[in-house]
């Protein structure tokens, strides 16, 4: 994948931007804790813990929403690691929000998949890692709460290889589990990584030592137990496939590391894997044509934006993924959709705990341009060149409701708040051609709850969603006159998206086989390409 590209600039070769996907309660929120910590970027763990548990209850979830502050901080986080600069992007945690993520995983070059030791594979990380594989995302994977009971490590390597399709290679072992968990044996660098189990925020010591055979090991590993140590690796050298950059690279193989992130154990080692065999910033496709990271100038795409931090100020925050070039701040780019220059006098880096205005950034990196709502999701910047990037999807979504504002005089403003939303790509916002009201669409529902007391928090809007008469929506594109015919014969059923595209709105999956059916030049989709 890498050796058939240009050599990059050294500040670009050196970003590693990720995303970490898991299953809740797999222990995602400490890991990026540990990461930040052993970044450097922040002192002490217990930082970032307050927002994992935030995120476990409902009410505390709309809590940490009011405070986004803290929410938009912790979307994309850059630190360094050793030479390396790290762009980490959050993933959301809920399964309610898989279309964020969705387009989270369109900016990074890379995902840390981390299952529970005791659990295996879950649900939401089986979900998660098709996502990735759609991308041919290289994965690495972190076998967690190492320190607890946990699966026998051959059970845990077959269950991702045969669940999830991919071949597993072993980048460290783990000797003995739970009370008796004492560290891991290095696969790729021969070295024993013991566990500090005094102080959970310290590293343990790390033993260099020349194979299994090295009479150093029995000083830190009781003769049994190095026994089975011996015999496992043994037959993992045997059985499982060994360590392959290129196929890591191309996404058909993850090396997993064996930790326990509350310990801080197993943590760098998975942090210098991502940096010595993760990805460098990829060539990303537009529209006309593919664009690698080392061109010299700048491009980049918005693929999440953040309303209303301040509920005061309306104003947002697109997050952009840069994908060539060398960013510097006051630069006028091209905003490719509307057709005009945007000065971006004051972008912002995301830091840990705080967001900093930037100087400077590369390919790779993510900024956030504070904006009014010129720029949204799946918008294209350049230095000039009329391309867009491709890739992000918008989809169908999956449940539909009426939403009315508490006071019919307000329908202006519910309009102009769901609207906004809409852009966020909080929710899908139709707009029926005949009637009142509007339609919302969401993926999950907890998102109508997050949204009515957004719109009241922010809009000082009390609404009502209630059931839809429809239950589907697809966007209808294809030939004009025929488009036109259908929209004709089926006004009760036509509504307008935010950007003013049609949607077919039905309950019956009947109805939209008929149409296609009987108007073969017209398409329903459940996606939409927004870039
Ligand atoms: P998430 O973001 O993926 O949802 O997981 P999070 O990090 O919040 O971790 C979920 C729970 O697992 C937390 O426990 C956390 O302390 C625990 N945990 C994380 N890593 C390890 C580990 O290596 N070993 C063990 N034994 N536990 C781990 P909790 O009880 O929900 O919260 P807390 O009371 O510990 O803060």
């Amino acid at each position: 994948m890498l050796d058939n590209r240009p050599t990059l600039p050294p500040e670009i070769a050196r970003r590693r931007t990720f995303a970490i996907i898991s299953h809740p309660d797999a222990g995602k929120t400490t890991l990026t804790e540990k990461f930040l910590l052993f970044g450097g970027a922040i002192q002490m763990a217990g930082q970032v813990r307050a927002k994992g548990e935030a995120r476990r209850t409902r009410s505390d979830f709309m809590q940490m929403e009011k405070d986004r502050g803290i929410s938009v901080s912790a979307s994309a986080m850059s630190f360094d690691f050793e030479t390396y600069r790290f762009n980490l992007v959050d993933t959301p945690g809920h399964s309610d929000f898989s279309e964020d993520t969705y387009r989270t995983l369109t900016a990074v070059d890379a995902a840390i998949m981390v299952i529970d030791g005791a659990k295996g594979v879950e649900s939401q990380t089986q979900k998660l890692f098709e996502v990735c594989r759609l991308r041919d995302l290289p994965i690495l994977t972190f076998c967690n709460k190492m320190d607890r009971e946990s699966r026998d490590t051959f059970e845990i390597i077959d269950e991702i290889q045969e669940n999830l399709a991919i071949d597993v290679t072993p980048a460290s072992w783990p000797i003995g589990q739970g009370r008796d968990f004492l560290g891991c044996y290095d696969m790729l660098h021969d070295r024993l990584e013991l566990m500090d189990r005094a102080d959970r925020n310290r590293v343990g010591e790390s033993v260099k030592i020349s194979g299994l055979d090295d009479p150093k090991l029995a000083q830190h590993i009781p003769a049994a137990m190095l026994e089975t140590l011996r015999e496992e690796v043994e037959m993992a050298r045997e059985l499982l496939p060994a360590f392959d950059r290129e196929q890591v690279l191309n996404g058909s193989m993850t090396p997993i590391w064996f930790g326990s992130a509350i310990n801080s154990f197993g943590v760098r080692e998975l942090m210098a894997g991502m940096a010595e065999f993760g990805p460098e910033p990829q060539p990303l496709n537009t529209d006309k044509r593919q664009i690698g990271p080392e061109e010299t100038k700048v491009t980049g795409f918005v693929f999440k934006v953040q309303a209303n931090m301040d509920p005061k100020h309306r104003d947002r925050v697109a997050f952009v993924r840069l994908a060539s070039g060398h960013f510097q701040r006051g630069m006028k780019l091209q905003h490719v959709r509307v057709g005009k220059p945007m000065a971006v006098s004051n972008p912002v880096l995301f830091l840990a705990s705080d967001r900093e205005l930037t100087e400077e950034a590369w390919a790779g990196d993510i900024i956030g341009i504070p904006n009014h709502g010129q720029l949204r999701i799946g918008d294209t910047l350049t230095e000039g060149e009329a391309v867009r990037f491709t890739g992000i999807p918008s989809f169908a979504p999956e449940l539909l409701q009426t939403c009315r504002a508490g006071d019919p005089l307000k329908a202006k403003h519910l309009e102009k708040a769901l609207m906004q939303f809409a852009e966020e790509g909080a929710a899908k916002v139709f707009k029926p051609s005949i009637g009142s009201g509007f339609i919302v669409g969401v993926v999950g529902a907890l998102q109508f709850e997050v949204l009515a007391s957004r719109i009241e928090l922010e809009y000082g809007l009390p609404v009502r969603f209630e059931p839809s008469q429809f239950t589907s929506a697809r966007w209808i594109s294809g030939e004009k006159a025929a488009v036109e015919k259908v929209v004709n014969v089926n006004k009760q059923h036509i509504a307008t998206d935010h950007d003013g595209d049609l949607v077919y709105l039905t309950r019956l999956q009947w109805d939209i086989d008929r149409i296609e059916r009987d108007h073969p030049g017209v398409k329903l989709t459940a996606t939409k390409e927004m870039m």
